[in-house]
């Protein structure tokens, strides 16, 4: 069975066998019937890289559907169930104008997969808006609620990640959204220039959206047309003392302070600067505007694209001392 349609690398790799779950009580028989060691649960595959064939059977969750569960005059709390993909569950928010996921506009994959790596961009993470989240323990198969705190959330990382790595399957995700008075967050430089560019002084959350989609759009290769699992690294933070050492060496070397010792450098800019950005062998590449993202421009292997990966963090290993890690996750 091949996985090419299920993961946005496009990677044409085969799974032994592959049922879709449209519902809890299927989900739960399929884990009733199987080890949960013979199962490889896949959401909206954008953002993992396969390297190989899958000798599993591949769980692809499906469950549908997007409601209000309750609302105030000020919020109201959303829920959508693990296989919505998310940028209709959140152009869907738009319609009715809840605010609170509009930077978050068009970052593929589906409701279930985000809460994992507390998907972020132009200045607001998923946990900002995250209620809660119903998730299937896969040996008690239990539903547990996770709250907010439950979740762990970091920078592209949560509970789902490392303590319980494997061991649950979300089903929903609830949000807390505005419904007046909404808190905007314009602060992100490309969003500001958007703004002015189309001469929007009080922007709504709909075209805060709008810029989002446009500044992506130029950056950021469509999945559909050339294969692509966004981000491939995480931004690397480094201590004070070798960010100065850094900025003594490279001036115009952008940064984010994230507290007193704590600086993150963007990986696209260390990649560019070891000279990687445009780079191709074959079908694997680094994308032309954004070197902090892998593509496979058609044929391209797993493990073609897993061998540049490594080719780039040694190279930044040996230029500027840096440990890049991967933020797709390499299976
Ligand atoms: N830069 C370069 N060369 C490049 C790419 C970036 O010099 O090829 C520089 C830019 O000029 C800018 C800085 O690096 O000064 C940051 O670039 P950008 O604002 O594009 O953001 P990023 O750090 O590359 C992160 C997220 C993205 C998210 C954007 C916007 C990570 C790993 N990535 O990228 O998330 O969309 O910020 O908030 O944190 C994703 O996770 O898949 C993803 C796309």
């Amino acid at each position: 069975y091949s996985l090419r349609e299920y993961n946005s690398f496009g990677i044409d790799v085969k799974a032994d066998k592959f049922i879709s779950i449209e519902n809890v009580a299927d989900l739960k028989e399929v884990l009733r019937k199987n080890y949960s060691s013979e199962l490889f649960v896949l959401g909206g595959g954008s953002n993992m890289l396969l390297t190989g064939d899958i000798h599993k059977t591949v769980v692809h969750i499906a469950l549908k559907g997007k409601r209000i569960i309750s609302e105030t005059d000020e919020e109201v709390i959303v829920e959508a169930e693990a296989g919505e993909n998310w940028h209709q569950f959140v152009l869907w928010t738009l319609e009715q104008n809840f605010g609170g996921l509009e930077n978050l506009s068009l970052i593929p994959g589906n409701v279930g997969t985000a809460p994992i790596q507390n998907i972020g961009a132009y200045g607001v993470e998923l946990k900002d808006t995250f209620y809660s989240c119903r998730a299937m323990n896969v040996q008690t198969l239990e539903e547990k609620k996770f709250s907010l705190e439950d979740c762990d959330f970091e920078y592209r990382n949560s509970v789902f990640k490392h303590k319980l790595k494997g061991q649950y399957i979300i089903t929903s995700v609830q949000f807390r959204l505005s419904k007046k008075d909404h808190r905007l967050n314009t602060d992100y430089g490309a969003i500001t220039s958007e703004l002015e560019k189309n001469k929007i002084t009080s922007p709504t959350i709909q075209d805060i959206s709008k810029a989002v989609i446009a500044i992506r759009n130029s950056k950021l290769p469509d999945p559909k047309k050339i294969g692509n699992s966004g981000s491939f690294f995480k931004n690397p933070v480094v201590n004070a003392e070798k960010y100065k050492e850094l900025i003594t060496e490279f001036p115009e070397m952008p940064s984010y302070k994230i507290s007193e010792d704590v600086v993150k450098i963007p990986a696209g800019w260390l990649i560019e600067k070891a000279g990687f950005k445009g780079y191709r062998n074959g079908d694997a590449g680094v994308h032309k505007n954004q070197a902090l993202v892998l593509v496979n421009y058609g044929a391209a292997t797993g493990e073609e694209i897993f061998y540049l990966s490594r080719k780039i963090q040694s190279a930044i290993k040996d230029k500027f001392d840096i440990e890049l890690e991967a933020e797709v996750n390499i299976i």
